[in-house]
């Protein structure tokens, strides 16, 4: 039986330069799909997946973030004396329990591998989620939860896959897929952002991992990889052969956030799955065809 998942890094350390100038002095984790923050969502899923500690690898300017998980007490007064127990509700919901968040700050935005580096020393010796905020997935059971219920069985390394257009192999990690069971995917080789030409498959990895600890001491050699940052994915790839290594083929529909097409796509998918919006948003939407 491999050893529980329990803790979960959220990397938001990045700079956001697509979302400029939303982004100049606001974390682009803050952004809202329909009505509540991208990295909201992300710490609801490792909730649901069964995560107890939350670690964030911040950066300057993400202030917010720790602000919107806190108590906003002169907001809570007012909703309470105005007797509106809903949106008290909803604004207390966000609090998990004292001492479950833990912050640390990348101080250079040296890559994504870097930033998950960043939290070796609240990790420890266990393995740990990472969830990116700006990969949001649309569907009833949480892709987190999904990746963990197979970790239980296989064990090792995690990633979660999905089949991209072959044309756009060059905007993430591609794995060399091996044997097929089901939604897992062995993962014999893993390349950062190849070139269509040069691409093993089209199964690319989004943000959602599973990580063993060793991988922090290969993230502590500093290597740079694609782009010159230090690259998670080129620090797992390391890994192969040492423990076992899956690609999860996550059920749900995946918007890149990170991107502006995705992101308004989220907010018309996420507010048509809500009743209280759908009819609204799908009656604006027929006005455009
Ligand atoms: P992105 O590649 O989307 O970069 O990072 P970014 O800086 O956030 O956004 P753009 O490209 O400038 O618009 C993917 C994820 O990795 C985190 C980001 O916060 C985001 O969640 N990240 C990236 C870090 O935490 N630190 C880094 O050094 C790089």
């Amino acid at each position: 039986m491999p050893v529980p998942v329990r803790k979960a890094i959220f990397p938001v350390g990045g700079l956001g330069t697509r979302f400029l100038p939303a982004t100049k002095s606001m974390p682009k984790e803050m952004l809202p799909v329909v009505d509540k923050p991208l990295i909201q969502y992300a710490v609801d899923e490792a909730r649901e997946a069964g995560i107890e500690e939350f670690i964030f690898v911040t950066g300057r300017g993400k202030a917010a973030i720790e602000d919107h998980f806190d108590h906003a007490y002169e907001l809570q007064d007012m909703l309470s004396s105005r007797g509106k127990i809903d949106a008290l509700n909803l604004v207390k919901a966000t609090i998990p329990e004292p001492g479950a968040l833990a912050y640390v700050r990348q101080q250079e935005p040296l890559g994504l591998g870097h930033a998950v580096w960043c939290g070796r020393n609240f990790v420890g010796s266990e393995p740990v989620a990472v969830l990116l905020a700006d990969d949001l997935i649309l569907n009833g059971v949480g892709c987190l939860k999904q990746m963990i219920d197979a970790y239980e069985t296989v064990g090792g390394n995690m990633v979660a896959i999905m089949e991209v257009e072959p044309e756009q192999t060059a905007n993430y990690g591609v794995i060399t897929p091996g044997d097929i069971d089901g939604r897992l995917v062995e993962v014999r080789g893993l390349v950062e952002k190849p070139k269509p030409e040069d691409a093993p498959s089209n199964f690319a990895v989004i943000g959602r991992y599973i990580l063993q600890p060793n991988v922090f001491a290969d993230l502590g050699r500093m290597e740079q990889g694609a782009g010159g940052e230090i690259q998670l994915t080129d620090a797992l790839a390391r890994q192969l052969g040492l423990q076992p290594f899956n690609g999860f083929r996550f059920e749900g529909r995946r918007f890149d956030c990170g991107s502006k097409v995705g992101f308004l796509e989220a907010n018309i998918a996420f507010a048509l799955d809500r009743d209280d919006l759908k009819d609204d948003v799908a009656a604006f939407l027929k006005t455009y065809t």
